[in-house]
């Protein structure tokens, strides 16, 4: 595990097809939000899983099959303890990301319950809660562009659902990249008897996730988005609010007996029953491998990756037509900004300024951030994002705004 520094104070030469001086392409990487670049040391446990214990966990009594559970179950504690929970409150499910997590959990809700999502979500934690024809509420967002704690919390008590109440929010949400104070927000929901749903996608890169101290019921999160493997997630789950989830497939593994008479099956324990099939172990030995890198990552390189995002911030604030979503200004407890930027420039299309920027050799994205009714209340069609991570360094934020001004000078 390489935590070493290189001499530009990033941790570039940590990532595959990183070297001090730059990625793949020569690209300046300004789209973590997307996807991170990838931590050697999580592709090095992925392959190690398949060179050493190549065998299906769970159902091998062969020597290999237990060393695969052993591995499947030893990377399920590293990444319950990065998910927060060192008091063994929760269990983690091993998903494909955030989105089977999300749905995962939204697929326990029914018609007749009071659903409140947040205001500024991303489609992954909002179009799971809208099937079933249920009826979807929305906190809405302070002038800031936070969460309205006050409004949910008069919104709760005032709600008229016959059934259960959730509350699912992000952290931190891909459009405005702030983060919200999850704790006050599961508070509030918790005395009102809601179940708390947190998307903590764009957090889980950028800082300690909290499941216990945050105090919410379950917690989402991508490998990919933290340097792990593409296709592995986790939801961390209280273990009584897991057990009450029904499972989104059924297949192997998940049960202990079934009978074709009745088509009758008894489920087994949680996380079995919630991980039908084959678990992608080698993905989950490499999610926890990035988990690790992630905790040691000292605070410092989180802070400078923050205060990059900041910096981006006010410098395309201070530029005449270019509007940052949710203000560039700081706001205290809630609201700071932790990695990610997303602006506007007047007369000049989203897609073409990432075009332009891709011309400059910076990598951002543009368009409706599969988050379109956040776009909509916010009174815009298209927008620019740019997201940082420990690759980057205030040479990238400087080439950022450059480029922004030409592409703004040439193409409106
Ligand atoms: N959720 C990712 C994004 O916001 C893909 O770009």
């Amino acid at each position: 595990m390489d935590m070493a520094m290189d001499k530009s104070k990033t941790a570039r030469t940590a990532f595959l097809g990183w070297t001090a001086a730059g990625g793949p392409g020569g690209v300046r990487w300004l789209d973590h939000a997307a996807t991170t670049p990838r931590l050697a040391c999580a592709v090095a446990a992925e392959r190690a899983f398949y060179e050493r214990t190549n065998a299906n966990p769970g159902r091998g009594l062969h020597r290999l099959g237990v060393a695969a559970t052993a591995a499947l179950e030893e990377a399920r504690e590293v990444v319950r303890t990065f998910a927060g929970d060192r008091g063994k409150t929760g269990i983690i499910v091993f998903v494909r990301g955030t989105t089977e997590a999300l749905n995962l959990v939204a697929n326990a809700a029914g018609t007749e319950d009071e659903i409140w999502v947040g205001g500024a979500e991303h489609h992954s934690n909002l179009l799971p809660w809208f099937r079933g024809g249920r009826t979807v509420h929305v906190i809405p967002l302070t002038a800031a562009g936070d969460l309205d704690v006050g409004a949910l919390a008069e919104g709760l008590r005032t709600g008229r659902g016959k059934g259960r109440k959730w509350v699912a929010f992000a952290a931190v949400s891909n459009v405005m990249g702030r983060l919200q104070d999850v704790a006050a927000i599961c508070r509030v929901a918790r005395a009102a008897g809601a179940k708390t749903v947190v998307d903590a996608a764009q957090v889980a890169f950028h800082g300690a996730l909290q499941a216990e101290a945050w105090g919410c019921d379950f917690l989402a999160f991508s490998g990919h988005k933290m340097g792990g493997p593409m296709g592995i997630g986790a939801l961390w789950g209280r273990t009584e609010a897991l057990e009450e989830l029904p499972p989104l497939m059924v297949g192997g593994e998940m049960v202990v007996d079934v009978e074709e008479e009745g088509c009758a099956m008894e489920l087994a324990e949680v996380p079995a029953r919630l991980e039908a099939g084959t678990v992608n172990a080698a993905g989950a030995a490499g999610l926890a491998a990035a988990a690790q890198w992630v905790a040691q990552c000292p605070a410092e390189t989180h802070r400078r990756v923050a205060e990059l995002a900041q910096e981006a911030a006010r410098q395309l604030a201070a530029i005449e037509g270019v509007r940052v979503l949710g203000g560039a200004e700081e706001g205290g407890r809630r609201g700071v900004r932790t990695s990610l930027v997303t602006f506007t420039v007047d007369g000049v299309h989203a897609h073409d300024v990432a075009q332009w920027l891709d011309g400059e050799g910076i990598a951002v994205r543009g368009g409706r951030l599969c988050a379109h009714p956040v776009l909509a209340r916010l009174g815009v069609t298209a927008a620019t994002r740019a997201s940082f991570g420990p690759v980057n360094d205030e040479s990238d934020v400087a080439a950022l705004v450059a480029a922004v001004r030409r592409a703004q000078e040439a193409l409106r």
